[in-house]
This record gives C-alpha cells, sequence and structure tokens, in this order.
C-alpha cells in the first residue's frame, strides 16, 4: 500500500489561525515560515487534533475573539477527507465513495509520534532504542547477546581476581634448588647403605683369607725346618706337603689378585643424608606445593582467557547482527542499549542530526503514514536544511515543517494568523526546484 500523504490543508479559526490553505508538497519538506507568534505551531496543532483525535485537542481551540467556530478539513492522498467543524468540532471522515469512517480508520495509517515528534525526541536513551530495535526486529536476539556478554563479563572478572590471587600466593611460596622431585625415603637410603655394608664385609673376609694362608704357609715352613731331620721318614709326607704347599702358592696368589684393586666405597653421603632427611624433605613438600600452586594459578588464567574469547564473540555476534539489521538511517546503531548515530548517543548528536534520526525512526514505526510534523526547524542551518529535504524525498516522506524565517526557504509565510497573500485558487507550493538548486 502506498503510503498516505496530506494532500491539501484548510484551518479556519483553530487556535492562532485564521485562515491557512495549503497544498504541501507530496514528497519532501513544506516549510511554514513566519516571525514568532503568527500561527506556525497552530497549522501543525491543527492537523494533530485532527487526524489524531481527540487525545490531541489543544485546550482552546476556537480562535480567541472569533464567533465562528474552528474549520478543520484535510484531504488524504488515500482519497479520505478529514473534517472537523461545527459548535463541536466533531470528527468526520468520508472516502471517496462517500461512505462515512471514524477515529479508528484514521488510526490504521496514522503514526502517533508522526503528529508528536517530540514525544519520540524526549523519550529516555533505552525507550529511543528499544523503538529502533522493535523496527529492526532485532530486539530479543540483542538482548539475549547483550545479557550473555555482561554474564561472561562478571565470570570473567571473578576468575581473573582468583587468578590473580592463586598466582600471587604460589609465587610467594619458597622453592629450592637442586632437590629431587619426590621426597627421599629412608628405607631406601638404609638398604642401599646396607648393600654396601654387605660388600664391605665380604672383602673383609677375602682379606682375612689371605691373612689366614699366609699364617698357614708360614706354619708349613716352620714344620719344614721342624721335620728337616727327619726328611728320610717323613719323605712320604714331605712330597705331600710340597704338594699342599704349592696349591696354597698358587691359592695364595689367587687370592692376593682378587683382593689387591678392591676399594671400599663411603657410607659417609647417606649417613649425612640420613641426618638431613627431616629437613631435605620439608623443602621438597615446599617445592610440591609451589608446583601445585602454580598449576592451579594457570588453570584460572587459562579459564580467564578462555571467557575473553567468549565476550569477544559475543560481541562480534552483536556487531554481525546490528550489521545484518536494515536500519532506518545507515550509522544508526544501538550500543549498551542506547540508540546511537555516526557513534554518538542522543545528547551528544546536533540538534539537526536528533531531528533526522528521530524523522528516520518515526517513517518505519508505521510505513502506511507517509507524513511527519516537524516544529521549530530553525535549528538547521539551510545547507543543512537542503539535505533533509532531499533526504526526506529518498524516503518517499512528506514533512510539514515550521521555521521561525521569512526567507526564500519557506513554501508559506504566515503572519497574523494567516497565510501572506493567500493566493487562491493556486494554492502556494514548495519550491521543490529551487530546493534542489539551492537558490532561494
Ligand atoms: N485559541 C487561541 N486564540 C488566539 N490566540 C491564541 C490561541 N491559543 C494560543 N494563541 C496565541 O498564539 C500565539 C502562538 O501561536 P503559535 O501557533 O504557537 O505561533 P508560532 O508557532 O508561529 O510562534 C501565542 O501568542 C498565543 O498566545
Ligand atoms: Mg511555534
Amino acid at each position: 500500500m502506498e503510503s498516505v500523504k496530506i494532500s491539501s490543508l484548510e484551518l479556519e479559526n483553530v487556535k492562532r489561525i485564521k485562515a491557512v490553505r495549503l497544498v504541501p508538497t507530496e514528497k519532501g519538506l513544506t516549510v511554514i515560515g513566519g516571525n514568532n507568534g503568527q500561527g506556525k505551531t497552530s497549522v501543525l496543532d491543527a492537523i494533530a487534533w485532527a487526524l489524531g483525535g481527540d487525545r490531541y485537542r489543544p485546550s482552546t481551540p476556537n480562535r480567541e475573539g472569533s464567533v465562528v467556530p474552528p474549520r478543520i478539513r484535510i484531504e488524504l492522498s488515500n482519497g479520505l477527507v478529514v473534517e472537523r467543524a461545527g459548535k463541536n468540532s466533531a470528527l468526520k471522515v468520508t472516502d471517496p465513495a462517500g461512505q462515512r469512517g471514524g477515529q479508528q480508520l484514521l488510526n490504521s495509517f496514522v503514526e502517533e509520534l508522526a503528529l508528536n515528534l517530540p514525544k519520540f525526541m524526549e523519550a529516555s536513551g533505552r525507550e529511543k532504542a528499544d523503538t529502533l530495535l522493535k523496527i529492526i526486529g532485532v530486539g530479543d536476539r540483542l538482548y539475549t547477546l547483550d545479557r550473555e556478554e555482561k554474564q561472561l563479563y562478571n565470570q570473567r572478572l571473578a576468575i581473573g581476581r582468583i587468578a590473580d590471587q592463586k598466582g600471587k600466593f604460589a609465587r610467594e611460596l619458597p622453592f629450592y634448588e637442586g632437590l629431587p622431585e619426590a621426597p627421599v625415603s629412608a628405607l631406601e637410603l638404609i638398604q642401599r647403605q646396607q648393600e654396601i655394608l654387605l660388600r664391605n664385609a665380604d672383602n673383609q673376609r677375602k682379606r682375612d683369607r689371605v691373612q689366614q694362608i699366609a699364617g698357614d704357609l708360614a706354619l708349613g715352613i716352620q714344620e719344614m725346618a721342624q721335620l728337616e731331620g727327619q726328611i728320610k721318614a717323613l719323605l712320604e709326607k714331605k712330597t705331600q706337603l710340597q704338594y699342599n704347599l704349592d696349591r696354597l702358592k698358587e691359592d695364595l696368589e689367587d687370592a692376593r689378585k682378587s683382593a689387591r684393586d678392591l676399594q671400599d666405597e663411603s657410607t659417609a653421603q647417606l649417613e649425612e643424608d640420613l641426618r638431613n632427611i627431616e629437613t631435605i624433605n620439608i623443602k621438597i613438600r615446599a617445592n610440591l606445593d609451589r608446583d601445585k600452586a602454580e598449576e592451579e594459578a594457570q588453570g584460572y588464567q587459562e579459564q580467564y582467557d578462555k571467557l575473553t574469547g567468549d565476550i569477544e564473540r559475543t560481541r562480534q555476534d552483536r556487531m554481525d547482527l546490528l550489521r545484518g539489521a536494515r536500519m532506518p538511517l545507515p550509522e544508526l546503531s544501538v550500543e549498551e542499549g542506547e540508540l546511537t548515530y555516526k557513534g554518538k548517543r542522543w545528547d551528544g548528536m546536533s540538534a539537526s542530526e536528533q531531528l533526522r534520526v528521530s524523522t528516520a525512526i518515526v517513517r518505519e514505526l508505521n510505513p502506511k503514514c507517509g507524513f511527519v510534523l516537524l516544529d521549530k526547524l530553525e535549528q538547521m542551518d539551510i545547507s543543512t536544511l537542503r539535505d533533509f529535504g532531499i533526504w526526506l524525498e529518498s524516503q518517499n516522506l512528506q514533512a510539514i515543517a515550521t521555521r521561525v524565517s521569512t526567507g526564500g526557504e519557506c513554501s508559506v509565510i504566515i503572519e497574523d494568523g494567516s497565510v501572506e497573500a493567500e493566493p487562491l485558487p493556486d494554492l502556494p507550493r514548495m519550491p521543490l526546484e529551487k530546493w534542489k538548486e539551492g537558490v532561494f
């Protein structure tokens, strides 16, 4: 459905208005100019009352000094004629076929904020953001992402604190260099000591044997001397003895050989270690405690880093979501629940940026509504005004605006409640071409 525009306007005796007729330009800006207090805002008030219903009824609609009641007649581009007239200013809505309608019919295509832009402009940053999110249809998903991010952030904060504490704790614990990784066992040291003592005893036995054999030999030699005189009788015994002696010599040689390179091992270090075993083990346990603490701190650090990744991803999702959404205006966004334009929050935008943002959002709220009322457009300088007019045209949006000015940028000038030098029946029109050329 083509959006609905205001095709023509006739006002008499409404508030400050005596008589105003106007054919607004179909798309783009229609600027109602004039000095202060001449009735510009009264024109917009009358339109809001006619189209928005009793909620927009001025407190004193009748023009002071007029005996004739207010009369409003608005023709809309969908063929409807909206009138308020008579003593009670009753609403009358007629369609092209002559059928009657009422406020409900008007409400189906008249966007409330298009009649009352200040209502949007005065809303909080969060309410504005909510309106935008509703339009682009990503509100729920964005809230989920924002909540997720917040949760992850808090989680990471807590983990980060623990990681810091644990790391600090680990670094403060003592550490000893050059010690075995596991505590030393006394039993093992004793076993090693006993093995060595056994080997040493064996060596001693071999040494004793050398001694003994040497003694035997000496005895034999002595005996031999004693037996010198009895050689003859004892020859057999001598032969035997000689044989024994030879054996013993050989054995002696062997025994000597095996005893020659014997080296006894020292148990001094083991004894020392045994004496120090408690001190050493205290240090080893301290090292183990420190390793454990460091490992724990490392674990928390890893969790922290993972959460950082999660937060980055959530932020990216959020950016993708907003980037993927079709915004009413380029560079509109929502950051931390607040509406932003070109990266600025509402209070950082210029007055004309605020107007443009509001208009763009209100435009999208109800695409059936093809017009918007803008009071006090003097906030825009001429070139901003021109850009705004061109943008409105590109949006197929009709804006009826007021501006304290009597310059060439005005479509009509209101003076003392009337359109100055009202040329009838050729109603004044917006000088569209002049706009585009930028000459007034
Ligand atoms: N019902 C009324 N009858 C006559 N004058 C009115 C009425 N209501 C307001 N005014 C006067 O109209 C003037 C404001 O009109 P307004 O349309 O706001 O002018 P503008 O927007 O051009 O400054 C004020 O001086 C106010 O006292
Ligand atoms: Mg005004």
